[in-house]
């Protein structure tokens, strides 16, 4: 691995796994001195892991407002949600698609996720604001999916982000094509979360599919995204990110398992596109027309102003009148 020095990240993993674990467990289990336990453990302090030293050993402390990985591995093994073999957590990285992308070199499936992102990513090559509080994460697994039927996993992410999000707070959360989970305020529509799926693949398989997820969850949005919001902004009060995290894993395994148009059909349900005029904005240029359906392939029907009906893969959406 490039970033991250695979001694510490066993470890924040061993940490992750026990309430406390003693200085000569985690000597023995990486195979290293005491001595060397100890400078690991320093370094992790300095990156500002909130690990306790106490006469029993080491353990992560759980009273800050910070994600508890170890709570989402119980919880998946609690409730056999059997996607991802795997929990990594991070302080601070530069994209967790990035570390994804590194990880998935030594391991099968697994989930990344970070506190704080410093080159986060959108879609369409722009940039992700991904500070403290928010829920940044990458989702990694490798579906029996030929090229052509992955697109479903953007659908299908972003359908349990937003379930997640409803059965957590119990506000109305909709869906945005082509993947924006949004919330209606005084008409306007303000985005909560997006979804980013990258693959690695050949034309009749795939070898891995990652995908991002981020939600505005603790953060404060800052001036120059103004169609964000948090759900903190939303509500006035924080949420528990591990919980949001455990109802995402929970709402994708159950989806995961059934077929593209009955995910699609779910997707609909929640989605305030259809029915929509929208404005359609592409590198090839801009359309006007009415948001008419999603295609069997993830495209969006498009009546456009010419009354002819176009499939469009990608771009952005914006609605027209929102009513
Ligand atoms: C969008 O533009 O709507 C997609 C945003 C996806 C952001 C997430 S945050 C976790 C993961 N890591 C990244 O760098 N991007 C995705």
């Amino acid at each position: 691995m490039r970033n991250y020095n695979v001694k510490k990240l066993k470890i924040l993993e061993l940490l992750a796994q026990t309430s406390c674990i003693s200085g000569e467990v985690l000597a023995q289990r990486i195979g290293i001195s005491r001595t060397a336990v100890w400078k690991y453990i320093q370094a992790l302090k300095d990156e500002g892991y909130p690990i306790v030293t106490t006469k029993k050993g080491y353990s992560l402390s759980t009273t800050s407002d910070l994600i508890l990985p170890e709570n989402i591995t119980k919880a998946l093994e609690t409730y056999k949600i059997a996607l991802v073999n795997q929990v990594y957590y991070f302080r601070s990285v530069a994209s967790t698609m990035e570390l994804a992308k590194e990880l998935a070199e030594k391991e099968k499936n697994f989930l990344v996720i970070a506190e704080k992102q410093t080159a986060g990513r959108g879609r369409l090559g722009r940039h992700w604001i991904s500070n403290e509080g928010g829920i940044w994460m990458s989702l990694l697994i490798r579906p029996y999916f030929s090229l052509r039927e992955s697109f479903i996993l953007t659908y299908l992410a972003s359908l349990c982000v937003c379930k997640a999000l409803r059965q957590i707070t119990n506000l109305s959360f909709y869906l945005k094509w082509p993947n924006d989970v949004v919330f209606l305020t005084n008409d306007e529509i303000k985005k909560v979360a997006g979804i980013l799926l990258e693959l690695k693949a050949e034309v009749d398989k795939i070898d891995y599919a990652i995908i991002g997820i981020g939600i505005n969850v603790n953060n404060q949005i800052n001036s120059f995204e103004p169609t964000g919001i948090s759900l903190k902004e939303l509500t006035n009060r924080l949420w528990n990110r591990t919980d949001i995290i455990i109802k995402f894993m929970k709402n994708f395994y159950h989806y995961f398992q059934m077929n593209p148009e009955e995910i699609l059909n779910e997707w609909k349900q929640l989605c305030l596109t259809l029915g929509k005029k929208v404005k359609i904005i592409r590198p090839q240029g801009e359309l006007i027309g009415k948001a008419l359906d999603i295609a069997e392939d993830g495209a969006l029907w498009l009546e456009a102003e010419n009354q002819r009906a176009v499939k469009i893969y990608s771009g952005d959406c914006i609605h027209l009148r929102v009513a």
